[in-house]
């Protein structure tokens, strides 16, 4: 038996205010959609907004339901649409932000699992990281140089 270490590195600015203006303005994007968010069962927003290879960004916002599990992710709205409007172009970096009306987030707010294995599909498929940067509503941002940084030991198709 031997022991396998598995670790996750994060660069964290301290503010919106650290950030490089690029990644300012697609975290600007990524709040304008998380106020768009339809979230009236949690009540808590997250939006998200990718940048890609041809210069357009793609946002989203989730989008709950009665039915609570027919919602869907603010990570997985945007890449969907990424993914379904620009089939051909490659994903650079990804901006996420939450807000909850219960509570402060004042803290990075990473995306879920199941959100990290939609993104690794892409990450894997264009062969070419995925830069993620995720916060709450203010204070510190978490920047990981890649998805598969997030999501590792992933399961990816070639075990199919
Ligand atoms: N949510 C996201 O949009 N992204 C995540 O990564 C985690 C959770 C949404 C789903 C649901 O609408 C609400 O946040 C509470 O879980």
């Amino acid at each position: 038996m031997k022991e396998v270490k598995i670790e996750s590195i994060l660069q964290v600015y301290n503010d919106l205010e650290e950030l490089p203006p690029d990644i300012r303005s697609l975290m600007a994007s990524a709040i304008e959609a998380r106020e768009q968010a339809y979230a009236p069962y949690s009540n808590f927003k997250v939006g998200a907004s990718i940048l890609l290879d041809n210069n357009e960004v793609v946002s989203g916002s989730n989008q709950e339901n009665a039915s609570y599990p027919s919602g869907l992710c603010a990570e997985r709205t945007a890449i969907y649409y990424a993914g379904a409007k620009y089939p051909k172009a490659k994903i650079l970096k990804m901006a996420l932000t939450a807000s909850s009306q219960n509570k402060v987030t004042d803290k990075p707010i990473p995306p879920c699992g199941a959100c990290r294995q939609a993104i690794a599909e892409y990450e894997l498929k264009q062969e070419q990281p995925i830069e993620i940067y995720f916060m709450g509503a203010k204070g510190k941002v978490a920047k990981s140089n890649s998805l598969s940084n997030l999501l590792p030991f992933i399961f990816e198709s070639s075990v199919l």
